[in-house]
């Protein structure tokens, strides 16, 4: 199978259709939600991921990312953390979703770690977390706020259209991402922004 087909059939999936409609919080609907993790995690392997060449001002800024230590140990703590849980549920499909997704966490961890080993990143114990004076230059990206959000929101989207849809999205931090880019857009605030700017 290709890279492309592989990579659909990760992304868009649905279950059986009853003919009744799914009642939220009913086995049935565990059944749902379970099966789209299991059938649609991706099994790839850390360790064969070809990390792209950078020049040499790419990697200084890779490098210079005040970030690593804090995502690779969260990671870490992410997969102890539903490792820990998954432990606890007695129902199979249940813990077997929940022990497929400690696993991802610590997927995650490899994966970091073999990208701060690939570009040379030092692991400090104790990273230096100054507040940047300006983020966005320091990732050479001039990205405003609203742009950002109304990029996350445009990708949520995309990323959540492929599954069944009688399954639950989440809906608060999008609801929250609405709300921030209705106030981002409001004159007042647009005024205000372009004043701030000019002085
Ligand atoms: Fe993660």
């Amino acid at each position: 199978m290709s890279i492309e087909g592989a990579d659909f059939i990760m992304r868009n999936w649905s279950g059986p259709v009853s003919g009744r409609s799914l009642k939220i919080g009913s086995d049935e609907h565990k059944t749902l939600f379970c099966r789209m993790l299991l059938e649609t995690h991706n099994p790839y392997k850390p360790a064969v991921i070809e990390w792209p060449a950078l020049t040499p001002d790419a990697r200084q800024r890779v490098m210079s990312l005040p970030i690593w230590d804090i995502a690779v140990q969260t990671e870490g703590r992410a997969s102890i953390r539903v490792k820990t849980f998954a432990a606890l549920v007695a129902d199979p499909l249940l813990r077997s979703a929940l022990d497929m997704d400690a696993g991802e966490e610590a997927r995650h961890k490899v994966v970091l770690s073999k990208l701060v080993q690939a570009y040379g990143i030092q692991l400090e114990p104790e990273p230096d977390y100054a507040i940047p004076r300006d983020p966005a230059e320091q990732i050479g990206v001039a990205i405003d706020p609203p742009t950002l959000i109304e990029l996350c929101l445009a990708e949520n989207d995309r990323r959540m259209a492929g599954y069944d849809g009688r399954l639950l999205r989440p809906a608060a931090v999008p609801m929250l991402a609405r709300f921030a880019l209705r106030l981002f857009r409001a004159p007042i605030v647009q005024n205000f922004a372009v004043k701030a700017r000019n002085n």
